[in-house]
């Protein structure tokens, strides 16, 4: 098992988690609709996680629908003490597995009460909202209505802390007139890197910022550089993009998804892979080619 602790932690809501985590979206099916192909491979993915000492992982009760929660409390239920569950909420999906912004206070609360049924706890540890002004980038607009929900159900004692996601620099500023905000969650990778300046200021901050997509998503990653600087230190690319993301700022939570064993281990195992100063210089250089 890989030694999680050499990544390092930080404190996400009011206690630290180890850097790397896991993010569920790979466990629902096909287009994160419908059931996995493969159940009880899901369920390894998440038990072989919590047993390498992941204590932080990434979900929405919009993949599946329902499907990855369900997972969730059937492989983990009663959770593990020190388990930092961290759910998103602003859509739903069609019957043809479409994406449809959900962002209504009516919406927002039934968002979270689902994630309470299917997850079967009683407050979740982070929300964040999703923000679809642009379902695919960040895009400038109001905000405050629906985190002021989210804030209402925090008072209520159904959250615990807040987040945002898909969000600009103005918004984040926006909601922090509302209520603290404990984490970002924006698409930020190698080849990825708009989010540069907010990285520090929220970093300045102490707010974790958490890239979905580390390793590209949809598209994963493909690099000649990335692929020959992995041989050269005996590491995969996929390790590699993970140590760069560690390396690149200390507020950086992991959360690579997979719905394979193999790759949930060869992902945490980044957490040990020290980057050397020309290899960090030369994956730096990597979106400028
Ligand atoms: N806030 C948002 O809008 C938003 C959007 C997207 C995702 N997320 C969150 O972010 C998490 C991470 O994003 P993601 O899962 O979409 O993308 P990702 O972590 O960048 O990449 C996942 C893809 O890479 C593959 N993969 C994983 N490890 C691998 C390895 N070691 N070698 C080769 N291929 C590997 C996976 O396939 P296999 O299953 O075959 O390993 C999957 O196709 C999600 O799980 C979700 O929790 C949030």
């Amino acid at each position: 098992m890989p030694d999680l602790s050499k990544a390092g932690t930080f404190t996400l809501g009011d206690r630290p988690v180890h850097r790397l985590g896991y993010g569920a979206m790979q466990l629902a099916g096909p287009g994160v609709f419908g059931p996995p192909k493969d159940h009880d491979q899901a369920l390894a993915v998440l038990r072989d996680a919590i047993a390498a000492g992941v204590d932080h992982i990434d979900t929405s009760d919009f993949y599946g629908p329902h499907v990855t929660n369900r997972i969730i409390r059937e492989a983990l239920s009663p959770y593990p003490a020190n388990l930092t569950i961290v759910t998103k909420l602003g859509a739903t999906r069609g019957d043809d597995a479409s994406w449809n912004p959900a962002q209504s206070p009516d919406d927002l609360k039934r968002g979270v009460d689902d994630n309470l049924r299917n997850l079967g706890i009683e407050t979740i540890d982070v929300v964040n909202l999703r923000v679809m002004h642009s379902p695919f980038a960040p895009a400038e607009g109001p905000i405050a209505e629906q985190f002021s929900t989210l804030a209402d159900l925090q008072r209520q004692g159904l959250i615990r802390h807040l987040g945002l996601s898909n969000v600009t620099a103005a918004q984040v500023r926006e909601a922090q007139g509302i209520a603290a905000v404990v984490c970002v969650q924006n698409l930020y990778n190698l080849a990825n890197r708009d989010d540069d300046a907010l990285i520090d200021s929220l970093a300045d901050e102490g707010i974790a910022y958490v890239p979905f997509f580390p390793l590209g998503g949809f598209n994963p990653l493909q690099s000649n550089r990335l692929n020959n600087l992995a041989e050269r230190l005996g590491a995969t690319p996929m390790q590699v993009a993970l140590a760069w993301l560690l390396r690149r700022s200390p507020n950086i939570l992991l959360i690579p998804g997979t719905s394979s064993v193999a790759h949930l281990r060869e992902n945490l195992a980044a957490a040990e892979l020290e980057l050397p100063e020309d290899a960090v210089t030369e994956l730096n250089a990597i979106t400028a080619s």
